[in-house]
């Protein structure tokens, strides 16, 4: 009798397992298929040279949620991109590694990635593949060579098998490695927030929203350009420097002085889930951004005309509006894509 129970039991966890499999864990040739929202531009990466398999986006999200890539196996992809924030990091002002370690800058989002030119906020990286070579190898992120987490990739059979059905390689490579990781969060597509759902007449906004989109297109429009929110610019909005952390932004990449203190222009989709705000976090909340906007620029020789036209003084209205329109850029289709969840868990 109690024999029995125990089969039952053991009957249905493998049942459980079974399901819980099929239902939320293994992509398929459907789940891989790149779609296009209407509106947007022609993507600057191109898979074509990186073919997008069901085999190849599974080892890439295995890879982004697996510690195994940091040094001491301690900091995952995931640990500072978090899927609940956009695969921001909620919270944390300046990321954190490797022992505890406090990098130089906010974690972005990592949302329609395949429309981006330039990565980082100087946009250090030019291409969405050679991007995640720079947290694997940077003492305060993952610590690790590119050399030693694939020899680590090669000692372990699961990996050897996935790389093999992926790129029919049983050699762990490190362009593979990249290209995996690349199809993962390539296909991180954001274009189903409220804003999307106006702009295609599925839903309606409400009078305050819709003050904050007319003042959003006379104000913000010409960086935060659509449908992207993005011109993949880079500019000096009067951000004061931080003493500490001597940050000069653009400069750091060019050396030139004309580039100091200039940003990349962040999107702002799904905005309300990636506080805190700007490079290195300093603004907690939407509202303390346009304070800035409104009053707080600090006036330097190379500071974009751009804000001083557009911004300027915001009444409180002013402000309410735009952030109930920022809002509407909040994307909970994203978020919650099982296609992006954490393997591991359930
Ligand atoms: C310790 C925290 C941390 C870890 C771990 C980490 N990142 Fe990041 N990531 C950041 C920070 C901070 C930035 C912005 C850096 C900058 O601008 O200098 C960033 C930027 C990015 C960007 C560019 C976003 C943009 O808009 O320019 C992508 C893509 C990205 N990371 C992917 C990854 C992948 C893939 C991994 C795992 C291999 C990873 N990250 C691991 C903190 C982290
Ligand atoms: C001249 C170009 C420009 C204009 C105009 C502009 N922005 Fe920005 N915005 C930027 C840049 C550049 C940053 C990043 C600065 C940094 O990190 O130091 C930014 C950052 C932000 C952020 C923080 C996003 C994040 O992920 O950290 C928000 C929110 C924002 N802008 C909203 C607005 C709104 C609302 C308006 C209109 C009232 C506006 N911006 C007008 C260039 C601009």
């Amino acid at each position: 009798m109690n024999r029995n129970l125990i089969y039952i039991i053991l009957f249905l966890l493998g049942l459980n397992s079974f399901v819980g499999d099929n239902s939320y864990f293994v992509i398929t040739q459907k789940d891989v298929q790149l779609q296009i929202p209407k509106d947007f531009p022609k993507p600057v990466y191109d898979f074509k040279e990186n073919k997008l398999t069901p085999e190849g986006f599974t080892l890439g999200r295995k890879l982004f949620y697996d510690p195994v890539l940091s040094k001491d196996s301690s900091v995952s992809c995931a640990f500072c991109h978090q899927r609940f924030a956009a695969f921001a990091h909620v919270d944390h002002t300046l990321s954190h590694g490797i022992n505890g370690l406090i990098g130089r800058r906010n974690v972005p989002p990592i949302q329609n990635m395949i429309w981006q030119k330039n990565f980082m906020w100087d946009g250090g990286i030019n291409h969405l593949e050679v991007q995640p070579v720079s947290p694997m190898t940077n003492s305060a992120e993952m610590d690790e060579t590119m050399a030693h987490s694939v020899y680590k990739l090669q000692q372990n059979k699961e990996y050897v098998t996935l790389f093999k059905k992926a790129f029919n390689d049983p050699h762990v490579s490190s362009e593979n490695v990249l290209k995996a990781l690349a199809q993962f969060t390539g296909l991180m597509v954001s274009s189903n927030s409220k804003y999307d759902k106006y702009l295609r007449g599925e839903e309606k906004f409400t009078d305050q929203e819709l003050n904050g989109f007319k003042l959003f297109r006379l104000r913000c429009e010409n960086c935060h350009q659509e449908p992207l929110f993005t011109d993949n610019s880079f500019r000096n909005i009067g951000i004061k420097p931080d003493t500490a952390l001597r940050d000069s932004g653009r400069m750091s990449i060019t050396g030139l002085p004309s580039d100091y203190m200039k940003f990349k222009v962040p999107s702002l989709r799904n905005v309300e889930l990636t506080y805190p705000y700007m490079h290195d976090g300093r603004f907690k909340n939407l509202y303390d951004v346009l304070d800035h906007y409104a009053k707080g620029i600090f006036f330097t020789n190379n500071f974009d005309e751009g804000i001083k036209k557009n911004v300027g003084s915001l009444s409180e209205d002013d402000k309410q509006a735009l952030i109930a329109f920022l809002k509407t850029l909040t994307d909970k289709d994203f978020i919650y894509d099982k296609r992006f969840a954490d393997p591991n868990s359930r």
